[in-house]
């Protein structure tokens, strides 16, 4: 057994040590399963032992759950059949099951974290230990991969504690803290770190050394635990109404689950768990949960391999970071980077505008401390590290520097022009630019090849994308050291080519614009608003634009308009209203306490009512679908160019980027992981379609209808869009930028 070492105690008790050597973390793997699996037949058959304890022989953690990227194997050969995936947890399920009825008590002794699989493995024994400490989580995320607990979560957690509190936790996937878990009667007992393995086997020494089946180990529910139970109806419209609640409303995943508690807690244990593995195999079939799954392991690849960073420069560490600029994302930069230890100078044109810049991360500090995430040592010391100043002088000696003051042209280059003065020849310089290109930026700072867009989201300390944008001279090693402060900095990066807008602000703009298209076409802004967050959007195109202001965007589009990169596919198409907004109706936007909504003091903001006058609304108002549809498919096109053009190289980053930047539902696994989700064949019918009714800006190129031609032998579905579509790197050619 290479997973797991038994030994067996002279007091009869054996103790099973999960430890997958080759991983940071224990996961369920096929491996570990059979090695349970002949380790519980050896308690089980054993006379001299009465009883087993289950825990990690790694510090840290017992399980952290499935082995996603065992999973994600299951596609490489195209999609998979229902029955399939419901096979998938059949062996897991088995030893779950044996556990719980070899006729041996077990206990689990839970030196860490006990997620999904690890949780379910612990749920299936007798008794649990868990470590009293912040986090030692316990849970079931699977929801938010678009699955459910396949190993008994959904059957042992709503028989152990009840439907409400279980269902609260499967639909929710929360992680749960120690002293929640022992409220809610999810571990039995919490025992000091070092004291855990003892505190289980207390327990097993107390027990007669034949325990019981099931049905009497304490899977008791005041009242029991089917529909006719007091509170079940209660929790089932609950349950539906929080799902009405959230962005996530219209996965399978969660109505998945309420079915599989609601049905399988009517049934025998042994029927409910088995109904609970077709859920689980219907689940696995869907695309959406390959794609959540894909979105997780892609982003934990990034951080973990610093993914698209060149090779054979040596790894750097920033000391000391230059920020110039100190409002709202130069305050943040500031913050999010003295919190990792980086010394910060903070320049902004007056001490007083840089210490109000300072201020704002000891108020963000101060918040951590209140919600006891910091102590006053460690906030102090954070901000010890930021020195405000108006002095240039003070950069000598900084080895990265981000300039995030005003967006324009002049500025930046009068500031970068000062700095360069007084910084290292050994310096990156980066701008937080997020929408000039940045080969133009690059002039005037005396060594472009050491010039890059490092681009934050807003607010820093909450996005985890950083977009690195090559201008046309920049070099592999200022890139790789730009991805060194990424990861320095705790985020994800993507790496992209210069290009209006980028990547992210030129995906998400069609978004916008789609949405101001529809109003001027007469869809009821209502309809607009809730259909981008029915697709799942994180808020409505035209709630954003007031967000943004509506004389920055126009100012934005009349310099893309000044510089030649507005492009031909978006002829006028929402500058219209954007423009009669700002100039003949006065409407700003968010900050100037009007825009598409109205802001009353104190009060929610809703939508102008006056827009039906200036938008009259059309007789007959399109399906949400078909909205849905279009929103997504805006955004998926653009994507997709950015890859035709080269501004994106790598797939992934277009996948990553579009979700945890610019907030891309991740049920699809991203722009183009939602092409071939579509297929690409029917994607791009689906797009020309698109574009005889709504105009040309959805008109496929002829470059992806090449590709949707090719799909039907190239695309195996279930990886086939996203290969055709990292064929065409071959194609790439440069972006022309200025
Ligand atoms: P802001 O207006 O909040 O801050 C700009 C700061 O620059 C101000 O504190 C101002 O006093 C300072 N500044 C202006 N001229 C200066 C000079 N000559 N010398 C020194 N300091 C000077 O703007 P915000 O939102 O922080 O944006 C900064 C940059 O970040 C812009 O390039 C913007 O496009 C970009 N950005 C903004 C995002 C956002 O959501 N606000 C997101 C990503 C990038």
């Amino acid at each position: 057994m290479t997973t797991l070492q038994l030994h067996s105690g002279d007091d009869g008790v054996a103790l099973i040590e999960i430890n997958l050597t080759d991983r940071p973390m224990n996961v369920l793997t096929p491996e570990l399963i059979a090695d349970l699996a002949q380790a519980v037949e050896q308690v089980a058959s054993s006379p001299d032992i009465r009883g087993a304890i289950l825990t990690s022989g790694k510090p840290g953690g017992f399980v952290a759950g499935a082995d996603i990227k065992g999973l994600l194997a299951l596609f490489d050969t195209g999609p998979i059949a229902p029955a399939q995936g419901a096979a998938v947890g059949e062996a897991f399920g088995r030893l779950a099951r044996r556990i719980e009825t070899c006729g041996k008590p077990f206990a689990a002794a839970l030196e860490g974290l006990a997620l999904g699989g690890g949780l379910e493995l612990a749920l299936a024994c007798h008794h649990r230990v868990l470590v009293d400490l912040p986090k030692a989580v316990v849970g079931l995320p699977e929801v938010g991969l678009g699955l459910l607990p396949a190993g008994g979560g959904t059957q042992r957690l709503p028989r152990l504690i009840g439907i409400e509190k279980a269902l609260g936790l499967l639909l929710t996937g929360r992680h749960v803290r120690p002293a929640e878990a022992l409220k809610l009667g999810i571990v039995h007992a919490l025992a000091a770190p070092g004291e855990v393995v003892d505190a289980a086997r207390g327990w097993l020494l107390a027990q007669p050394s034949a325990v019981q089946p099931w049905d009497a180990k304490g899977f008791r529910v005041p009242g029991g635990v089917g529909p006719t139970a007091p509170h079940a109806s209660r929790s089932f419209t609950a349950g539906t109404t929080l799902l009405a609640g959230q962005t996530q409303r219209n996965l399978p995943a969660p109505l998945a689950i309420l079915s599989c508690v609601y049905e399988g807690t009517q049934l025998p244990l042994d029927v409910g768990l088995r109904l609970e593995r077709k859920y689980f195999g219907r689940l696995l079939a869907d695309p959406v949960a390959r794609n959540l799954m894909r979105t997780m392991f892609v982003n934990k690849g990034r951080l973990d391999k610093l993914a698209n960073r060149p090779a054979g420069v040596p790894l750097s560490k920033v000391r000391k970071l230059g920020v110039l600029g100190a409002g709202m994302m130069g305050a943040g930069v500031a913050h999010v980077a003295a919190g990792v230890g980086i010394e910060v100078v903070l320049l902004d044109s007056t001490l007083a505008q840089a210490e109000r810049g300072k201020a704002h991360a000891a108020r963000q500090l101060d918040k951590a401390i209140e919600r006891k995430k910091s102590t006053r040592e460690q906030a102090d010391a954070v901000l010890a590290r930021i020195l405000p100043t108006q002095d240039y002088a003070d950069l000598a000696g900084c080895d990265f520097v981000v300039e995030a003051v005003y967006e324009s042209r002049e500025v930046k280059t009068d500031v970068t022009r000062r700095a360069a003065a007084v910084l290292p020849t050994t310096v990156v310089f980066g701008s937080n630019t997020s929408t000039l290109p940045i080969t133009g930026l690059a002039q005037a700072f005396d060594r472009p090849a050491d010039f890059i867009g490092v681009h934050f989201f807003s607010p820093v300390e909450r996005m985890p994308l950083i977009e690195l944008i090559r201008g046309e001279q920049t070099s592999d090693a200022t890139l790789a050291r730009a991805l060194d402060l990424v990861a320095q900095l705790k985020k994800t990066p993507i790496v992209v080519n210069d290009s209006r807008g980028f990547f992210t602000s030129r995906v998400f703009g069609t978004f916008v614009k789609e949405g101001i298209a529809m109003l001027q076409e007469g869809v009821l802004p209502a309809l607009i608003e809730n259909a981008a967050r029915q697709a799942g959007m994180p808020v409505g195109p035209l709630a954003v634009v007031d967000e943004v202001s509506l004389d920055i965007t126009l100012k934005v589009y009349a310099q893309w308009q000044a510089d030649g990169v507005q492009p031909p596919y978006e002829p006028a198409l929402s500058i219209d209203a954007t423009r009669r907004m700002v100039e003949q109706l006065g409407r700003k936007g968010k900050a100037a306490g009007a825009g598409f909504y109205e802001y009353p003091e104190g009060g929610r903001k809703f939508l102008w009512p006056e827009l039906a006058t200036h938008w009259p609304p059309a007789a007959q108002q399109p399906a949400v679908d078909e909205l849905k549809r279009r929103f997504l498919t805006i955004q998926a096109l653009e994507g997709a160019r950015c890859v035709e053009e080269g501004v994106v190289l790598d797939p992934a980053d277009a996948d990553v980027g579009s979700i945890f930047g610019i907030g891309y539902p991740a049920w699809t696994g991203g722009v183009l992981s939602y092409i071939e989700s579509v297929g690409l064949q029917a994607f791009v019918a689906q797009s020309v379609q698109l574009a005889e009714r709504h105009g040309e800006r959805y008109r496929p190129s002829p470059w992806l209808i090449a590709r949707g031609g090719r799909a039907t032998v190239s695309s195996a579905p279930g990886r086939g869009g996203l290969n055709a579509l990292q064929i065409s790197q071959a194609k790439a050619h440069p972006p022309s930028s200025k």
